[in-house]
C-alpha cells in the first residue's frame, strides 16, 4: 500500500491545511472544484486530493501556485447549498505528493499523486518527548481559551507519533504557511520538534498579549478595536526590542507643541490630541486627520513677532521711496501710525484705501508693512461668499482645513503682520452664511483677541495684527464693516503724475525685472507719454506698468545676443515695438451734434466719459430709456424731461411738443451698468438739443444732478471725472456750483488746461452747452437780456 500512485480529482484549498486523520468541513464554490467534487462522489472510494494554494486570493491557481504536498482525503458528507455551493466534510487520510497534473474532460484538474509513508516505530525517547509536548500543549490550551484541552487530549494517540503530531498540528492556531510546513515535514520526530517550537512561540505571544491586555485595559475607556490592536503591535515591537517607527513622529510633534508658545488651553488641547494620535494606528484615516490638526496647531504663530519699527521719520522715508506723490494720503498714513504708537492697546480703526484700479492701494499697504517692520500678507476677498472660507470648516468635515484668516497667519509666521483685506467691496453673501459677519469679528478689537476658527477650535489672538482693507468703491462695503474703517480715498493720476511715476518708479522696476542695465537703456519722456496717451486709458498706472514692461521685454529680446548695446526709446520706437496705438488720444466727437451730450460718470475704474443720445420720432409721448440704466438714473431722465416741458415756451417750443413725439434716451456702452443722479443735466441737455435742433458744443462735458425745477445739485467723484475728461481731451467742464470746493483737489497742470463753468440752474447749462441763440418767446420778462455767462475758473 505504501508509495502507491493514485489518479485523483484536485480541489485546491484557500487558507487552510487538512492533515491526515483530521476531519474538516469546508465549502466548495469554484466551478472546477465543484466538478472535481462531483467526479469524486461518483467514484467508488470517494477519494479526493486536497492541496493548499500559496496565495489564497488566486481564483484559478496553476500548479506552481499550489503546494506540491497535500493530503488524500475521503468525502464523508456533502450538502448542496441554495447558492450552488457545496458544503463538504472530509477526512484526511495520507500525505501525498503531486507527480503530474491533467485537465480532465469533466472540466476539472486531476492529479497523479504518490502517497508518502510517514510511519515510524515508537521508541522510549519519542514517547518521552510526546509526554513533554502534551504538557506544553496543555499549558497552551489553557492559556488560549479557545480549545478544551480534555477534548483534544482524548483524540491524541500517544502510541502513534505520526498521528499524534498531525492531530496536534491541526489544533494549534498558527498560520497556514506554518501548517503547510508541518504537513511537509515527513519525519514525525522532526514534526514533533517543530510543534514544540511553534507551541512555545504561541505561548510567549499569549503571555505578551496578557501583559499588554492588562496595560491596555487601564487606558481603554473607549474599548476600540483599532486602539487595542495598535497597542498590541507597539508592545510586540517593544518586546522584540524594535523601536516603534511612529514614536519619532510623536516625539517630534510633542517637541513642536512644546516650542510653539501656545496659550495654556491650546497647549492642553494639542497635548490631548497628541495622546489620541498616539493611540491610533499610524495609517488610519483618523490618524491623518488628527496629525493634520496638530500640525496646524503648531504651525500658526502664537508668540513669534516681528520687531516693529516705531520711527515715524523712517516710515515717512520708506513711504516716499515706494510711491510718488500721494502727499495727503501719506500724511494720513503717518498720522495713523503715530496714533497707533501712542495708544498701548490700539483699538478701533482700520485703514481702508478706496479708489480705482492701479492707483497703488495694494502697494501702499505693502509699503506700510515695510515702514513698520512687519510681515505682509494679503487675502483677496473678491468672490468670497461663504463664511467657512473666512472661518474654516469643523474638523468633522472630510477634508476640512482652517479658514483663510488662519491660513494667512500661518503664512505670515508672526503674530503682528500687516494683513491686507483686498477688495472688501467684492465680497458676496449666499445661503452658506455671510462672510462679512465673520470678518466683522476679525476686525472688532473687542473680539479679535479671541477669534475662533471652526477648524482650529481654539481661541486665536488677532489683536496684534494691523488690518488694512482696500476697495474700488465705498458703497458696496457692508455697512457694519465700513463703520470700523477709516476710509482714505485715492483718485486717479493726472498725465503729469503718471509720467513722473513711470519715469521714477515703473521704468526702473521693470528694467530691473528684465535684467537690463540702466546705463544702456534710455527711455525718453516722449515714450512714456506715448504709452500713457495711446496705449492705455486708465485712472491708475497698472496698464502703464504693463506696457512699460512689454516695451522693455521686446528690447531685451532684441539685445540679448549683443554684449554691447545701447538703446534709446522714444515715441517712434514705442510705436515700432508695440504696433498700432490702442486708443485715440482724443475722445471728442468729431463735430457738434444734435441730441448728443457728453457726461462725466464715476465708476469702479475711476472717472469715465459717458455720452447720452436722444432720438425723437413721431408718436404719443412715450419715453424709452436704454443702456442698462439703474433706477436712480431713470428717475433723473424723467426729471430732465419734466424740466424741458416746463421750459418749453422759453425755448420757443410748442407747450405740447411732447404729446405727439416718442422720446428715446440711450446711454451707449450698454455692458457697463450705470446709475446715480449725476447724469441729470447731461440728459436734459441732450433732450433740449434734440427738440430745439441746436447742437451741443463738442468739447463740453458736464456732470450734475437736476431737480424738476431745473436746479443743479452737487455730485461726487469730481476729481476722477475731471481727470477722465482731461484724458479724453475735453477742456470745457460744467459743474454744479456747490462742487467748487472739489476744484482744489485738481492738480494744477490739469486745472490750467481746463475751463470750468460752475452753475446753479439748468438754464445756465443750456446757454453754455447749446450752440445757438436761445430766443425767449414768452414770458418775455423772464429773459429780456441774454443770461450772463457764469464765472469761469
Ligand atoms: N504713486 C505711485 N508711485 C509709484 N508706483 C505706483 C504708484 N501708484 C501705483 N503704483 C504702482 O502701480 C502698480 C499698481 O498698483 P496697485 O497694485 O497697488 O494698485 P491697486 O490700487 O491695488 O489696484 P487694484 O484696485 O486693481 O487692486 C504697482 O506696481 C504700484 O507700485
Ligand atoms: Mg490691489
Amino acid at each position: 500500500m505504501s508509495n502507491q500512485t493514485l489518479h485523483l480529482p484536485l480541489v485546491p484549498l484557500r487558507d487552510m491545511v487538512v492533515f491526515p486523520s483530521m476531519m474538516a468541513p469546508f465549502v466548495v464554490g469554484r466551478r472546477a472544484s465543484i466538478l472535481a467534487l462531483e467526479a469524486t462522489l461518483a467514484s467508488n472510494e470517494k477519494k479526493i486530493f486536497l492541496a493548499t494554494q500559496k496565495d489564497p486570493k488566486v481564483d484559478d491557481p496553476s500548479m506552481e501556485e499550489i503546494y506540491p504536498i497535500g493530503v488524500i482525503a475521503t468525502v464523508v458528507q456533502n450538502l448542496k447549498l441554495p447558492n450552488q455551493n457545496v458544503k463538504v466534510m472530509v477526512e484526511g487520510l495520507t500525505r501525498a505528493e503531486i507527480l503530474s497534473q491533467h485537465e480532465s474532460a469533466g472540466g476539472y484538474t486531476s492529479v497523479v499523486v504518490r502517497e508518502i509513508d510517514t510511519k515510524i516505530t515508537l521508541t522510549p525517547e519519542i514517547s518521552q518527548y510526546m509526554t513533554k509536548l502534551v504538557e506544553i500543549f496543555e499549558q497552551y490550551a489553557k492559556m488560549s481559551h479557545h480549545l478544551a484541552f480534555e477534548g483534544v487530549m482524548s483524540t491524541l494517540k500517544l502510541d502513534d507519533p505520526d498521528r499524534f503530531a498531525d492531530t496536534l498540528a491541526s489544533h494549534i492556531l498558527i498560520t497556514t504557511p506554518e501548517k503547510q510546513q508541518l504537513l511537509e515535514t515527513i519525519s514525525p520526530y522532526e514534526r514533533l520538534q517543530k510543534l514544540q517550537d511553534f507551541l512555545e512561540v504561541e505561548i510567549e505571544k499569549i503571555n505578551i498579549d496578557k501583559r499588554i491586555n492588562s496595560k491596555v485595559k487601564k487606558q481603554m475607556e473607549r474599548a476600540q478595536k483599532e486602539y487595542y490592536l495598535n497597542e498590541k503591535i507597539k508592545a510586540i515591537h517593544n518586546e522584540l526590542g524594535r523601536k516603534d517607527d511612529r514614536s519619532d513622529e510623536i516625539e517630534e510633534l510633542r517637541q513642536k507643541i512644546e516650542e510653539a508658545g501656545m496659550p495654556k488651553e491650546t497647549k492642553e488641547k494639542a497635548t490631548q490630541e497628541l495622546k489620541r494620535l498616539e493611540a491610533m494606528p499610524g495609517v488610519s484615516a483618523e490618524a491623518t486627520v488628527s496629525r493634520n490638526y496638530i500640525e496646524w496647531l503648531v504651525s500658526v504663530p502664537w508668540k513669534k513677532s516681528s520687531k516693529e519699527i516705531k520711527d515715524i521719520e523712517l516710515a515717512e522715508q520708506i513711504l516716499n521711496e515706494d510711491h510718488y506723490g500721494l502727499e495727503k494720503i501719506k500724511e494720513r498714513i503717518l498720522e495713523f501710525l503715530a496714533v497707533r504708537q501712542l495708544i498701548k492697546q490700539p483699538k478701533g480703526t482700520i485703514l481702508c484705501f478706496v479708489g480705482p484700479p492701479g492707483v497703488g492701494k495694494t502697494s501702499l499697504a505693502k509699503s506700510i508693512a515695510r515702514a513698520t517692520g512687519r510681515k505682509f500678507v494679503r487675502l483677496s476677498l473678491g468672490g468670497v461668499r461663504d463664511e467657512a472660507e473666512i472661518r474654516g470648516h469643523r474638523r468633522t468635515y472630510i477634508g476640512a482645513f482652517p479658514g483663510q484668516i488662519i491660513q494667512r497667519m500661518k503664512k505670515a509666521g508672526t503674530v503682528n503682520p500687516v494683513f491686507l483685506l483686498d477688495e472688501v467691496d467684492k465680497m458676496s453673501m449666499d445661503f452658506r452664511g455671510d462672510p462679512s459677519a465673520a470678518l466683522l469679528e476679525v476686525l472688532d478689537p473687542e473680539q479679535n483677541n479671541s477669534f475662533t476658527d471652526h477648524y482650529l477650535d481654539v481661541e486665536y489672538d488677532l489683536s496684534k495684527v494691523m488690518f488694512i482693507a482696500t476697495a474700488n468703491v465705498v458703497h458696496t462695503i457692508p455697512a457694519p464693516l465700513k463703520d470700523r474703517m477709516e476710509i482714505i480715498s485715492l483718485s486717479g493720476y493726472t498725465h503729469l503724475e503718471k509720467l513722473a511715476i513711470g519715469r521714477q518708479f515703473l521704468v526702473p522696476k521693470q528694467r530691473a525685472e528684465q535684467g537690463l542695465e540702466e546705463a544702456r537703456i534710455t527711455i525718453e519722456d516722449t515714450a512714456i507719454e506715448e504709452l500713457i496717451d495711446s496705449y492705455t486709458r486708465e485712472a491708475g498706472v497698472r496698464n502703464l506698468e504693463r506696457e512699460v514692461g512689454s516695451v522693455l521685454r521686446k528690447v531685451a529680446r532684441q539685445v540679448v545676443k549683443k554684449s554691447d548695446y545701447e538703446v534709446t526709446i522714444d515715441r517712434k520706437k514705442v510705436r515700432e515695438l508695440l504696433g498700432k496705438p490702442k486708443f485715440r488720444s482724443q475722445q471728442i466727437h468729431d463735430k457738434a451734434e444734435i441730441g448728443l451730450a457728453t457726461g462725466l460718470a464715476w465708476t469702479e475704474v475711476g472717472g469715465e466719459i459717458l455720452s447720452t443720445e436722444v432720438a425723437l420720432s413721431r408718436g404719443k409721448g412715450t419715453l424709452t430709456l436704454t443702456g442698462k440704466l439703474g433706477d436712480v438714473m431713470q428717475e433723473s431722465a424723467r426729471a430732465a424731461l419734466s424740466y424741458v416741458r416746463s421750459r418749453a415756451e422759453l425755448f420757443g417750443l410748442d407747450p405740447d411738443f411732447h404729446a405727439n413725439l416718442d422720446i428715446h434716451i440711450h446711454v451707449p456702452e450698454g455692458a457697463i451698468p450705470k446709475d446715480g443722479p449725476s447724469a441729470g443735466i447731461t440728459m436734459a441737455t441732450a433732450l433740449l438739443s434734440a427738440v430745439t435742433k441746436m447742437p451741443v458744443h463738442r468739447d463740453m462735458a458736464m456732470t450734475g444732478e437736476i431737480t424738476l425745477r431745473g436746479k443743479v445739485l452737487p455730485v461726487g467723484g469730481v476729481k476722477d471725472k475731471i481727470l477722465a475728461a482731461a484724458r479724453a481731451g475735453l477742456t470745457k467742464i460744467i459743474l454744479p456750483a456747490e462742487n467748487e470746493r472739489d476744484l482744489e483737489d485738481i492738480p494744477a497742470d490739469v486745472r490750467e488746461k481746463m475751463e470750468f463753468h460752475l452753475v446753479e440752474s439748468m438754464d445756465e447749462v443750456v446757454i453754455l452747452a447749446l450752440d445757438g441763440t436761445i430766443v425767449p418767446l414768452t414770458p418775455k420778462e423772464k429773459l429780456t437780456e441774454p443770461i450772463e455767462p457764469p464765472i469761469t475758473h
